[in-house]
C-alpha cells in the first residue's frame, strides 16, 4: 500500500507585544501540505499565495521536515510527491515557515503510522524553527504559552473569547525573521525586563479570564517593537489608527512587517484605517479579518494500492 497524508496547519501571530518568543495565537488562515508516496523520484509542487517565494527544490522546508521523519524512522519511500497549497502570505510575520515545518513533519509521521507523539513532533518542529511561539500555536490552536526547557517544549493552551477578531494589515514587502532579529540589542535593562514580564503576565491573565479591556496595557512592549519599528514605515501610525477606530490594542505580528489589531467590533473600519495609515507611509497593504483557530493542525491519512 502507498500512503497519502494531508496536514492542514493554521497561520499564527506571535509575541502579541510583550510575549517575545513565548506567546502565539493561531488564526483561521491555512496552508496544507500533502505528501503522496509514488513509484520513484521527488516532485514538489506549490500552489496558492506567494508561490514564487516558496522553493520547489529539495531545500523546501516541508520536504526537509518530512525527510527528517523518514530518516528517524528508517523508512524511505520509493518516490514522493509533495504538494503545498498555501493560503498564508510568506515572510510577513504570520508563521508561514512554521506551517511548512509542521506540515512536513505531521504528514510524514502519518505515512509512517504515527511513530512520534504530538509532543515529540512539537519538539522536532521547534528545534528546526529555533523559537517555539509560532509552531506551538499552529500545532495546538488557540493562544499558546510555550517555553523550551532542556530541548523540550512546555506549552499551555488558552481559549480566547470567541468574539475576538484579529485584523492583520499586511504590507506588500517581506521582512525575514533573521533580519528583524538582527536589530535587537543583546541585553535588556532590569526596568525594561520588569516592564515586559508584567505586561506579558497581565496579557495571559486577561485572556484566561476574558478581561479583554486589559489588552491595551497588556500588549505594551519594550523588548523588540521599539527596535523593529524602524524596519516598518508607519508602525506607530498603523497601531494608533487601529486603536482610534475601535481596536482593543495593536502590535507587530511576529517579527513583522504585518501588524495585528485585536477587536470585538468595528473590524471593517479598523481594516480600512490600517490600510490607509500604511498608504500614508508609502506602502500598499492588504488587510485580513481573522478569527482565532481553536483546533490547531489536523492531519488525515489515505491509503491506496501500489498497483
Ligand atoms: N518570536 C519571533 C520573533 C517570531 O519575533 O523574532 C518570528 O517568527
Amino acid at each position: 500500500m502507498f500512503g497519502k497524508a494531508i496536514a492542514c496547519v493554521p497561520a499564527s501571530t506571535t509575541n502579541l507585544g510583550p510575549g517575545f518568543d513565548v506567546l502565539g495565537l493561531a488564526l483561521k488562515l491555512y496552508s496544507t501540505v500533502e505528501i503522496e508516496e509514488t513509484d520513484s523520484g521527488v516532485r514538489i509542487i506549490v500552489h496558492g499565495v506567494d508561490q514564487d517565494k516558496i522553493p520547489t527544490s529539495t531545500d523546501n522546508l516541508a520536504f526537509e521536515s518530512a525527510n527528517y521523519i523518514f530518516q528517524r524512522v528508517g523508512y524511505q519511500p520509493k518516490g514522493i510527491k509533495l504538494t503545498i497549497t498555501n493560503g498564508i502570505p510568506a515572510i510577513r510575520g504570520l508563521g508561514g515557515s512554521g506551517t511548512a515545518i509542521l506540515g512536513g513533519l505531521l504528514s510524514a509521521n502519518a505515512i509512517c503510522g504515527d511513530p512520534f507523539s504530538p509532543d515529540q513532533i512539537l519538539d522536532f518542529a521547534v528545534e528546526r524553527e529555533g523559537h517555539p511561539d509560532n509552531i506551538t500555536a499552529s500545532l495546538l490552536g488557540g493562544l499558546t504559552v510555550a517555553v523550551v526547557d532542556k530541548k523540550n517544549v512546555k506549552a499551555v493552551k488558552l481559549s480566547p473569547p470567541e468574539d475576538l477578531r484579529v485584523v492583520i494589515a499586511i504590507p506588500d514587502y517581506t521582512l525575514s525573521t533573521k533580519e528583524a532579529r538582527e536589530v535587537l540589542p543583546q541585553n535588556l535593562d532590569l526596568k525594561s525586563a520588569i516592564y515586559n514580564v508584567s505586561r506579558s503576565s497581565l496579557l495571559v491573565a486577561a485572556v484566561a479570564t476574558g478581561k479583554l479591556d486589559m489588552l491595551n496595557v497588556a500588549m505594551q512592549d519594550l523588548l523588540h517593537q521599539p527596535h523593529r519599528a524602524k524596519l516598518i514605515p508607519g508602525f506607530e501610525d498603523v497601531c494608533n489608527s487601529a486603536i482610534q477606530a475601535g481596536a482593543l490594542s495593536a502590535a507587530l505580528s511576529g517579527a513583522g512587517p504585518s501588524i495585528a489589531a485585536y477587536c470585538i467590533t468595528s473590524e471593517d473600519q479598523i481594516a480600512n484605517v490600517m490600510i490607509d495609515a500604511f498608504a500614508e507611509n508609502g506602502l500598499n497593504a492588504e488587510a485580513k479579518i481573522l478569527e482565532v483557530d481553536s483546533a490547531g493542525a489536523t492531519v488525515s491519512l489515505h491509503l491506496h494500492s501500489s498497483d
